[in-house]
């Protein structure tokens, strides 16, 4: 059999996963880890974590949230390289070895920070870098070192992310051109076709919106959740388009084709916005609880979450370290008790 090909990718841990995410990232993620051809390595990006929020409590108990929420959904820790990018001290030494390579220029297009300096702008600020820090602008960086730490081909993540990818080929490309070929350049995988939720608001579900609905949260916040989405004011009897219905997109999100197109068909009809909601509100519900109750039952007993993570950081650290030890010497830290012929390449 051929090498399996390496997918890699990260979850920042700053907030709770929510619907959006589940059907977004995780759901699909999960999913191809259980194809055969690949190695999958997925880690909880807890360093990135902090250049967005300086809550240390937040920070912790997100990383916890993200964990039980991946291994209740049945990800599978044996077949997939699980691990807090903390636990990998490899990844920060190589992030600075790349920021040598790594042109300030190249910085200075990431959209993230070009963002921040705009706000900073639109609001008359006379700094334009007001606010950002070195974490942010170097960003990229830390996200190329964990992509090329494990020489990973594919990188699934959404449309946004999709720049730092090519920041990473760019710093590697680089690094390569100076000091020989040692690193796979990667490739962005995005998924055109899995769903994007909106939200409370009818805005896109996310995290800066504030219009979320949290993956697992219990039965009783989960059914006031879902009274809260807005919706217009039809009455009930008059058809309604499903299309540009929130309730109806998370609805699909998780029925099976057949269901969407009974539910089609309901609107059609004129169902009663209530109604809807606790016909979303039960199927959902049916549909969660399972996982649910893995998840609550992992957040009173973490135990067996660290453990998962622990093996998960010696599998990452397996190739991690012999791999570093490469890229330090090319560079040209090395013994220099040896007389080093040996090592010249
Ligand atoms: N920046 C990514 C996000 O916000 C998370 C991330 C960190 C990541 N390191 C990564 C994704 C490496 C893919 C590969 O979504």
């Amino acid at each position: 059999m051929s090498k399996p090909s390496v997918v890699l990718t990260g979850i920042t841990t700053t907030g709770t996963p929510h619907l959006g995410n589940y059907v977004g990232a995780i759901r699909p993620a999960i999913e191809a880890s259980r194809n055969q051809g690949v190695l999958p390595f997925y880690f909880l990006a807890d360093y990135h974590a902090l250049i967005k929020c300086q809550e240390p409590e937040r920070v912790r108990r997100s990383t916890l949230e993200v964990a039980a929420t991946w291994l209740a959904l049945g990800l599978d820790s044996d077949q997939v390289v699980f691990y807090r990018q903390s636990d990998i001290p490899e990844i920060t030494e190589l992030t600075w070895i790349l920021t040598c390579v790594t042109a300030k220029g190249l910085m200075n297009r990431a959209h993230a920070y070009k963002a921040a300096i705009a706000d900073n702008e639109a609001s008359g600020e006379s700094d334009p870098d007001k606010g950002v820090t070195m974490g942010l602008f170097n960003y990229p960086i830390l996200m190329a070192a964990d992509i090329l730490m494990f020489n990973a081909e594919k990188v699934p993540v959404g449309k946004d992310q999709v720049q730092h990818i090519e920041m990473a080929r760019d710093i590697g490309g680089r690094f390569n051109h100076i000091y020989g070929e040692h690193f796979v350049l990667p490739e962005a995988l995005v998924s055109e076709e899995t769903a994007t939720l909106c939200g409370l608001d009818g805005r896109k579900m996310s995290k800066s919106y504030d219009n979320t609905i949290p993956l697992f949260e219990p039965a009783k916040s989960l059914r006031k959740s879902i009274m809260k989405i807005k919706t217009n004011s039809l009455p009930p009897g008059e058809p309604k388009d499903p299309d540009s219905c929130t309730l109806f997109g998370i609805y699909r999100a998780f029925a099976t084709p057949d269901e969407t197109a009974a539910m089609r068909r309901r609107y059609a009809e004129g169902i009663a916005w209530g109604e809807m909601k606790q016909l979303l509100f039960e199927y959902l519900n049916d549909h969660l609880a399972a996982a649910r109750e893995r998840y609550e039952e992992m957040m009173q007993s973490p135990a067996p979450i660290e453990r998962a993570l622990t093996d998960g950081a010696e599998k990452a650290r397996s190739y991690s370290i012999p791999f570093m030890k490469r890229i330090r010497e090319s560079v040209g830290i090395r013994s220099i008790a040896t007389g080093n012929v040996r090592s010249a390449r």
